[in-house]
């Protein structure tokens, strides 16, 4: 009998939920949240102001940790996961490019792409080589050696980019990657992350454009810290909606009843 293949998900989020504040301050940021992304996936989510589209990020990153609910990395719940393990898995297999792109303004171009293999046990001299080849790659090769401060906007967020990659993370997480670009470099920007989304890398974006959601395979809205839709090659699912069956003759007969 052909063996039935069953896709695991990268990130599985169960019930999650994200509390800031205590007493009448306390409010829930991720609210009763479930999502399942698989491997390769491109998911767009967009959604108004204070929705918690960072909060949800950054608890996908491991940046942060959720109050309440499961979160599966690769199968495992992070939530068993030490501390150092917790970083390691944060190193090994998530890029993160921020909303404001957070470069290191003391270190120039090349130290800053090449800070993330700091914490994976790469040599110095092989961290510098690889982070020019991913320079290169961004083509940047010509300001290794600018600092931050020397850039434009579309360039400090292609070394931020380069960065997210350098250690080749099977994740990358982008929260408004081209919120502070013109069009021109978003689009590159776009053209960029489209590129790895074709290389397998699964890519969850934070975005306010609509016009950049046509890159996404997997658009998601999200309101007042929950899924509000979830569109999926052309299909709606609306969240807690029962999966649709074709209706039995009994059911078809009782609605030309109650049509007539
Ligand atoms: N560290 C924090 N302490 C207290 N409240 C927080 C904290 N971080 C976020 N919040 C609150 O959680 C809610 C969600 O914030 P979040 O930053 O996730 O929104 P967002 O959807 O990313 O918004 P934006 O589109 O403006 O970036 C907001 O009401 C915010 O005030
Ligand atoms: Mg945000």
């Amino acid at each position: 009998m052909a063996k039935k293949i069953v896709k695991e998900p990268v990130i599985e989020l169960l019930a999650l939920e994200k509390r800031f504040g205590f007493g009448d301050a306390e409010h829930l940021a991720i609210d009763n949240l479930d999502l399942r992304v698989e491997k390769g996936e491109f998911i767009a989510i967009m959604g108004p102001s204070g929705c918690g589209k960072t909060t949800l990020l950054n608890i996908i990153g491991l940046l942060d940790t959720p109050s309440d609910g499961d979160y599966r990395l690769d199968s495992q719940s992070v939530e068993s996961l030490s501390h150092i393990k917790r970083a390691h898995a944060r190193a090994k297999k998530i890029g993160f490019v921020f909303q404001d792109f957070n470069l290191i303004e003391r270190m120039n171009v090349i130290e800053n792409v090449a800070l993330p293999l700091t914490y994976s046990g790469v040599s110095p001299t092989k961290r510098l080589g690889l982070a020019s080849k991913m320079l290169a790659n961004f083509h940047l090769s010509e300001r290794e050696y600018y600092m931050p401060w020397q850039l434009s906007g579309g360039q400090t967020q292609r070394v931020a980019i380069a960065r997210a990659l350098v250690n080749k993370p099977a994740i990358l997480l982008a929260d408004e990657p081209t919120g502070n670009l013109d069009s021109k470099s978003s689009h590159i920007i776009m053209e960029e992350l489209s590129e790895l989304h074709k290389r397998g890398n699964t890519i969850i974006m934070v975005t306010h454009n609509p016009d950049l959601t046509t890159y996404a395979s997997r658009v998601i809205t999200m309101l007042d810290g929950k899924i509000d839709t979830d569109t999926k090659e052309d299909k709606v699912v609306e969240k807690n909606s029962a999966p649709k069956r074709p209706l039995s003759i009994k059911q078809r007969k009782a609605i030309k009843r109650k049509k007539k």
